[in-house]
């Protein structure tokens, strides 16, 4: 539940944030320090692996890695991840809302 929670913010954040797309100089104004949550900026903690796309490319944020039946952020290429989340090896992340999915077994 706390989770569930957790990600509605992220995806309050997201949609705010992403009213902008990413201009050519972007990074010079993103902060990621500031805008990428404490517990998923590098270094990456075991569980976590590093993207680089997320920000328009900006900053490095570790994804958590969540098992089946969690959820997951959904990519949004080259923009943002706002919700760091990705499933475990075998499993992909299913949409459920435009932000979020839930990481089911791949067929
Ligand atoms: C970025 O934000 C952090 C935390 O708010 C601050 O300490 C740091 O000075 C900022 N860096 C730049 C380059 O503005």
């Amino acid at each position: 539940m706390l989770r569930l929670v957790f990600l509605g913010i992220f995806a309050a954040c997201f949609v705010i944030a992403s009213s902008s797309v990413c201009l050519k100089d972007e990074c010079d104004h993103i902060n990621c320090t500031a805008i990428v949550a404490t517990d998923h900026q590098p270094p990456c903690q075991s569980n976590q692996v590093t993207s680089d796309r997320s920000y328009c490319g900006c900053c490095e944020v570790c994804l958590t890695l969540v098992g089946e039946g969690e959820h997951c952020g959904v990519h949004v290429d080259l923009t943002m991840v706002p919700i760091p989340y990705d499933c475990r090896e075998g499993l992909t992340c299913v949409k459920d809302t435009p932000l979020t999915g839930v990481c089911v077994k791949e067929e």
